[in-house]
């Protein structure tokens, strides 16, 4: 049977999202990555709330060492699969890598995206004063828009690597202050990537609108994680704050090595 929504019959939309708050609901916002039609159509039958088209695609799916090489015609194309398999989802896509690196840039590319893949809403990294404006212009023209802060992987070269964020005061002032922009701006929700813990409570405390962890300690409203690593689907280990429910890699591995001998 089709999953939905018990509350309201339906998927989700940006008003419940925008304000759902942990606190409140006494549970936490699910949101998983998906990269294809037929998990798209499984996670449909399931009470996930969110689903996101990860620019990580490019590291799990087309085996990328970084995001940076994602793009947007590889977005629309995964996009348009998984949308078309979780009808019933409030879907996101990630705008990747360089796809929105001026004001027309950004506008031509997040309307092909959004209107191409049907998709409910983009998220994008960033909270730079052009990424603001850029996030006020979409939700004007009616894309809901996700931000995304604290390790941002497209920025990986000018980040200087994956490491947690927010360890120092400076730091920590100023993701706050990125995550009042970005709602400010328009963002129905964040993503707190890598985030140190107790600043990931803080900016959650603070904002309205939910924040969603990964990497950032278990009090965020929502939690994401790649589907990759929480079936374990690769061959290397998840990421340490990744408990994996399964080792698919192995079963499959062992399965098929039944079947070919
Ligand atoms: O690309 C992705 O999968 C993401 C999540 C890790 C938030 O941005």
């Amino acid at each position: 049977m089709t999953y939905l929504n018990p509350k309201t019959n339906s998927k989700l939309n940006t008003r419940q999202i925008r304000a759902f708050k942990k606190s409140k609901a006494n549970r936490t916002l699910q949101m998983l990555t998906c990269y294809d039609f037929q998990t798209a159509s499984l996670l449909n039958e399931t009470a996930l709330d969110l689903i996101l088209i990860g620019d990580s695609l490019g590291n799990v799916i087309l085996g990328y060492d970084t995001t940076i090489e994602v793009s947007i015609d590889t977005m629309v194309l995964f996009s348009k699969a998984v949308k078309k398999g979780a009808p019933n989802k409030f879907v996101i896509a990630d705008l990747p890598f360089g796809s929105y690196a001026s004001m027309e840039l950004g506008l031509a590319n997040s309307i092909k995206l959004f209107q191409q893949s049907g998709v409910e809403a983009l998220k994008l990294e960033g909270a730079f004063p052009f990424e603001l404006e850029l996030i006020t212009r979409l939700t004007q023209i009616g894309i809901p828009v996700m931000g995304h802060i604290g390790l941002t992987p497209q920025s990986v070269h000018e980040q200087g690597g994956y490491f947690t964020h927010g360890k120092n005061a400076d730091e920590q002032e100023k993701l706050m202050n990125e995550a009042l922009g970005l709602q400010a701006a328009g963002c129905f929700s964040i993503v707190l990537e890598c985030v140190e813990e107790s600043l990931a409570n803080k900016i959650t405390e603070k904002l309205s609108i939910p924040t969603i962890g990964i990497g950032a300690g278990s009090g965020t409203d929502g939690q994401v994680l790649v589907i990759n690593d929480l079936l374990h689907l690769g061959k290397n280990d998840p990421p340490k704050f990744c408990t994996s429910i399964a080792n698919l890699y192995e079963t499959k591995k062992q399965l098929l090595n039944e079947y070919l001998k």
